[in-house]
C-alpha cells in the first residue's frame, strides 16, 4: 500500500477549555509505526481522532496519499475512512452477538463490497494471528488477547493505508501485549500501513520506530 499521511498545522481546543493541540505537526510513510505518549488528557485520542478524520480541527490539515480528507464530501468521506482508515481501541469494541469472522467483515459489509473476496482475506489473516480455528466462534467466548486479536484483523481487513490504535494493549496482560504487539508490527511492515499507536507503557513503545511525548510533562523526552 505505502500510503503516506501528513497532519500539518493541527490546531484544536474544546469549548471553554485551554488548547489541546496547537501547530501539531507529523508525516509518517507506510511501514512506520509511531508511538504517541503523555500524560492522561494530553491530548493522545483528540490526536487520533482528528488523524482519523472523525473529528475535525479547529485549523491545519489532514492529508492522505496527497488527499486533505477533510475537504471531502460527508458521503464519499464515511466510505473513505471505512475504506482506508482502520482503529483498534483499548477495550476491543466487538459486537458481542456476531462470531469472530463477521467481526472482521464489519467494514466489508457496511461498504457492501465482494464479500467472498474480502472472507479469503479474513481467513489468511486469521491465520496470521494464529486464530483460523476460531473463525466461527462467537467474540463473547474468547480471551481479552484474542479479542484484540480479532480487532487486529477486523482493522486490516480493507487493506488501510492508516492504521490508529488508541491504547490497544491497556486491557492486555504483558505476555498478550508482547504477542499483539509482535503481530501488528509484523502486519504493519509486511502491508506498508502507516500506523499511530497512543500507549502509556514504555514496553509497547520499544516496538516504535519513532516516538513523540505530548504534552507540558517533558520530563520523558520523545525518542
Ligand atoms: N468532547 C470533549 N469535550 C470537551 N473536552 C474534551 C473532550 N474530549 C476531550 N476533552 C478534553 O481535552 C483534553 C484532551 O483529551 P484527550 O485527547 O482525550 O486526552 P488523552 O487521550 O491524552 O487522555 C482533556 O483535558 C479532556 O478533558
Ligand atoms: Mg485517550
Amino acid at each position: 500500500m505505502n500510503v503516506s499521511i501528513e497532519l500539518a498545522q493541527l490546531q484544536h481546543a474544546y469549548p471553554q477549555c485551554p488548547p489541546v493541540l496547537q501547530d501539531f505537526n507529523l508525516t509518517l510513510s507506510g511501514g512506520e509505526l509511531i508511538g504517541v505518549t503523555g500524560a492522561s488528557g494530553s491530548g493522545k485520542s483528540t490526536l487520533l481522532n482528528i488523524a482519523g478524520g472523525i473529528l475535525k480541527p479547529d485549523a491545519g490539515r489532514v492529508t492522505l496519499n496527497g488527499i486533505d480528507i477533510f475537504g471531502m464530501k460527508e458521503r464519499p468521506f464515511e466510505k473513505f475512512k471505512l475504506a482506508n482508515i482502520g482503529y483498534i481501541f483499548q477495550r476491543f469494541n466487538l459486537i458481542p452477538f456476531l462470531n469472530v469472522l463477521d467481526n472482521i467483515m464489519l467494514p466489508v459489509t457496511l461498504l457492501k463490497a465482494d464479500r467472498r473476496q474480502y472472507k479469503q482475506e479474513a481467513l489468511r489473516l486469521l491465520e496470521s494471528l494464529n486464530m483460523e480455528h476460531k473463525a466461527k466462534s462467537p467474540v463473547a467466548e474468547l480471551s481479552g488477547g484474542e479479542q484484540q486479536r480479532v480487532a487486529i484483523a477486523r482493522a486490516f481487513i480493507m487493506s488501510p493505508g492508516v492504521l490508529l490504535a488508541d491504547e490497544p494493549t491497556g486491557s492486555l496482560d504483558y505476555d498478550n501485549t508482547i504477542q499483539f504487539m509482535e503481530l501488528l508490527l509484523a502486519l504493519v511492515k509486511q502491508k506498508k500501513v502507516s500506523c499511530i499507536l497512543v500507549t502509556h507503557d514504555r514496553e509497547v513503545a520499544n516496538y516504535c520506530d519513532r516516538v513523540i511525548h505530548l504534552g507540558k510533562d517533558e520530563r520523558r523526552s520523545p525518542a
